[in-house]
């Protein structure tokens, strides 16, 4: 093997410890310090490796190391270390400490390659504190608008003011976009998050496309009203209409085979234990391989949810957040990472679509990419069980050495 595995795990626990709960969970909200402790121990790793370290104007922390061309495009990889809300030590994490461990291994090799190649932890993929993500990506592939710096969180606090108050100047965002010649390929190595390896008995991965991922904020006005003397028949209860469009989410998504739809946040106002609701307020993120099977869905929801509130007396709003579209992987980078797995020793590396979303679906149609997924434990992930071998992480930062080391020579 010719990475480090055990400098990679040191590292990857190390980091772990950054926004540890006592639940064992781990939480690094986007422009928060927790975060900013985080891109300093990455920076420092950066360095180590013999990188050129830098953060864009997104905020994006960047670790660049040069080729024998200068002028050629670069070869991109990297992931996130910002998390969901007790969320594991892997996601994220493991992509960008493992591209920072394949180019120190070339460092430690003296081994040139042709393009230069950055690594880049993006900042806010996961979108938790905003219900906006993957920012820093939509910002190198130059699709972050302004208006996209509205979203703002729990304490009503917009990604612009977090922006600013982290230094950063949102009106530069437009420096942080590359061109589409600037770039050869984008490659990503990420946990599993789901037991198809797991299940194939296989420690690594090789990612055909990646699910998109559609989120909404689903809001239901009604009549509040006392809990005891208010009859049945005389409520305009949007508690009522939400259960029935909930039940109905679920039924319509079990119809078709990639679908996947989850209710994660559910609020309810006044929130009165015997006060019929004024409002309830819920999100929903629905996915799907095949867009086309994504839009008829989303449609049949929007067409019942109209349907529903009606019938109850009940006001709709739907706020879409977020859409992104499936992205396939590219041909050439799912080439360089087959030959990447039979140079690491793996022969045939499984092929799987990946349910999660990630940062380099906001890089396609702009250059080629593709991801490599290393084995989870049970397929836990966005939660503290969530766990990856030693072993398994070695093989996969390998297999990553061996793809960067092709598509940039
Ligand atoms: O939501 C996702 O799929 C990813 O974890 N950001
Ligand atoms: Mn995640
Ligand atoms: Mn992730």
């Amino acid at each position: 093997m010719a990475i480090n595995a055990r400098r990679l795990w040191e590292r990857l626990m190390e980091l772990g410890e950054i926004g540890l709960r006592e639940s064992g969970g781990v939480t690094r909200f986007s422009f928060m310090e927790k975060e900013r402790q985080a891109k300093d121990l990455v920076a420092h790793y950066m360095k180590e490796a013999g990188l050129s370290v830098r953060e864009d104007a997104a905020g994006n922390l960047i670790g660049r190391r040069e080729g024998s061309d200068a002028g050629a495009p670069v070869i991109l990889t990297g992931s996130h270390i910002d998390t969901v809300p007790d969320g594991g030590k892997f996601d994220g994490a493991l992509g960008v400490l493992a591209a920072i461990e394949a180019l120190q291994t070339m460092e430690e090799q003296e081994i040139i390659a042709v393009h230069p190649i950055e690594v880049v932890a993006f900042t806010d993929e996961e979108g938790s504190r905003f219900g906006f993500g993957m920012l820093g990506s939509r910002a190198m592939a130059g699709t972050l608008r302004p208006e996209d710096l509205g979203h703002k969180d729990a304490d009503r606090i917009s990604i612009a003011e977090a922006m600013k108050s982290a230094g950063l100047q949102p009106e530069r965002l437009h420096e942080a976009a590359k061109a589409p010649e600037q770039v050869k390929a984008y490659v990503e190595l990420h946990i599993e998050q789901g037991k198809v390896l797991e299940n194939a008995g296989a420690p690594v991965g090789l990612v055909t496309g990646i699910a998109g991922p559609l989120w909404q904020q689903i809001t239901i006005a009604g009549q509040a009203g006392h809990a005891g003397a208010t009859p049945m028949n005389q409520r305009k209860d949007p508690m009522q209409a939400a259960a029935e469009l909930l039940n109905y989410i679920y039924a319509e998504t079990r119809k078709f085979p990639n679908a996947v739809a989850t209710i994660g946040q559910f609020r309810t106002l006044p929130g009165g234990i015997n006060v019929i609701p004024e409002q309830i307020q819920f999100s929903l993120d629905l996915r799907d391989i095949d867009e086309a099977d994504r839009d008829v869905l989303e449609g049949r929801i929007r067409d019942y949810a109209i349907e529903v509130c009606r019938k109850h007396l009940t006001e709709l709003k739907i706020d879409l957040l977020q859409k992104v579209a499936p992205a396939p992987s590219s041909p050439e980078v799912k080439e360089a990472i087959a030959e990447a797995g039979r140079l690491a020793g793996l022969v045939d590396l499984p092929e799987l679509v990946s349910g999660a979303g990630h940062d380099g679906m906001q890089f396609n149609g702009k250059w080629p990419i593709g991801m490599i997924f290393v084995r989870s434990r049970d397929g836990i992930s966005h939660h503290p069980a969530e766990w990856s071998s030693e072993a398994d992480c070695g093989l996969g930062a390998e297999v990553l050495y061996h793809a960067l080391l092709r598509l940039a020579r």
